[in-house]
């Protein structure tokens, strides 16, 4: 991908425009390739669409935005647009739709993405929110690449023989790491007004003021949740918010999703296999509530929100907000796990290159990571260019959760990016870091914790 920052012409928009659409469309069909019709049109969990509505979900959104509503162009199949309205059909719903089946699903995702690039073509990238810097293009590149994590996590949550493999993440190595790493107090620039394809809860730029606090260097493990089971973490109410204590009680939940004892030993399934559960990687499949109990367990508390941001895109040397943890450039595979090109996350320790300039680690990639925060509206926020992305979703109900995970694709993944999920879920490749307010005399980070910096 080329850098953003050397974009400036009109071709070199529409190229990468083009290439993220592309990299997106592969990945689709990689995700509904190595499956049979049958498995396309299953129901593989209550939480998940069948992959077949996926794919024709996302022709459709990419009819509507770029072939009408950018392109002007009359409509290919207005007729199945309710069938795909995410909100007029819940996700237990979807398999007794008129669904398209496999092969005409991904015909008409192939005939609109045809038709599409004829339109990125004729028409010229500025002149209006929806075209300057092609957002409308790729806000739909990042809608397909969202929705191929969900099919991941649904090709996760299907039972049978493996149909994926990826080679597996570098090692990691946390030798001379410190546990934790100081955040100095101070203002910090959240958010975005200047990144071209930014969506709207991630706008606008504005100042916050953080106090100073102490956060994780790397993400906690599968070793170190181990332990919080071990000493009866969930068996003590105390270390539980209420819901989530109601939660593990109603469905005997003992342990992060796909986790089985076995013995002696801990192990888990990840796409159709069974394997040891190792100690050194980001735990996943953990609720809100798991996260939570974890960190009052552990005598901390989760990020804040803002907090997150700050450890992920403050540099104290020039005081400015830097887009990645690493610095402005796109990532590369020497930055982070993003992009399904590993199939779990990375080992703590791993990607030196991506650590922040404080010297927080893994931020990007690897496991999306809870926070205490609810998923709120920055101040100046607007809804655009539809109200059901975001602001539908604001208020107390969901929590964010921050840095994207191995299924990530870099398109849809930036020290800005807002996600969010209700903090029941776990089957979402979700894990988490933890947090705890700096004593007052913390005050600079050079003072108190030399390595860092
Ligand atoms: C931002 C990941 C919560 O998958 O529900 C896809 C993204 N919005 N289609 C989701 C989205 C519309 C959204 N998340
Ligand atoms: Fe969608």
């Amino acid at each position: 991908m080329t850098d953003l920052a050397g974009l400036s012409t009109e071709e070199q928009l529409k190229q990468r425009a083009v290439d993220s659409l592309t990299a997106a469309r592969a990945r689709t069909a990689l995700l509904t390739s190595c499956v049979d019709d049958h498995d396309l049109t299953a129901q593989h969990s209550p939480l998940m669409s069948p992959l077949v509505w996926d794919l024709a979900h996302i022709g459709n959104q990419e009819e509507q935005w770029l072939l009408r509503t950018v392109g002007g162009r009359p409509a290919v199949r207005p007729e199945i647009d309710s069938v795909y309205d995410a909100f007029e059909h819940p996700r237990a719903a979807r398999p007794t739709l008129p669904l398209l089946p496999p092969t005409e699903a991904r015909a008409y995702a192939a005939d609109v993405r045809g038709r599409v690039l004829d339109i990125i073509e004729r028409t010229p990238l500025h002149g209006g929110p929806l075209l300057d810097a092609g957002f409308a293009f790729g806000m739909i590149a990042q809608h397909e690449q969202q929705h191929d994590e969900t099919m991941l996590i649904t090709h996760q949550l299907r039972t049978g023989p493996t149909a994926l493999t990826a080679p597996p993440p570098p090692a990691g190595d946390t030798t001379g790491l410190p546990a934790e790493v100081l955040v100095p107090g101070g203002p910090f620039t959240m958010g975005t007004s200047t990144e071209p394809w930014a969506l709207d809860n991630e706008r606008p730029a504005h100042r916050r003021i953080v106090p100073a606090f102490w956060i994780d260097t790397v993400p906690v493990t599968n070793g170190d949740y181990q332990r919080f089971i071990e000493d009866g973490g969930y068996t003590e109410e105390r270390w539980w918010a209420p819901e989530g204590w109601a939660q593990i009680r109603e469905h005997s939940i003992g342990a992060p999703l796909f986790w089985r004892r076995d013995g002696g030993q801990w192990l888990r399934r990840r796409f159709s296999v069974l394997e040891p559960i190792p100690a050194d990687e980001p735990v996943l499949h953990v609720s809100w509530y798991e996260a939570d109990a974890y960190a009052r367990w552990a005598g901390r508390r989760l990020p804040t929100e803002e907090e997150w941001e700050k450890a992920a895109r403050h540099d104290p040397v020039s005081g400015r907000s830097l887009r990645h943890p690493w610095g402005d450039g796109e990532p590369t595979e020497l930055h982070a796990n993003l992009g399904q090109r590993h199939l779990q996350p990375a080992p703590a320790g791993s990607y030196p290159a991506g650590a922040s300039p404080l010297g927080v680690r893994q931020l990007i990639g690897d496991v999306w990571e809870w926070t205490s925060s609810d998923f709120l509206p920055y101040p100046g926020f607007a809804a655009f260019p539809y109200r059901e992305y975001s602001e539908v979703f604001f208020g107390g109900a969901h929590k964010v959760l921050r840095g994207g995970s191995f299924a990530v694709d870099q398109v849809a993944c930036r020290g800005t990016f807002r996600n969010w999920d209700l903090p029941v879920r776990r089957q979402i490749f979700s894990g988490f870091r933890t947090a705890r307010t700096a004593a007052p005399g913390a005050l600079t980070a050079s003072a108190a914790h030399p390595g860092a910096l």
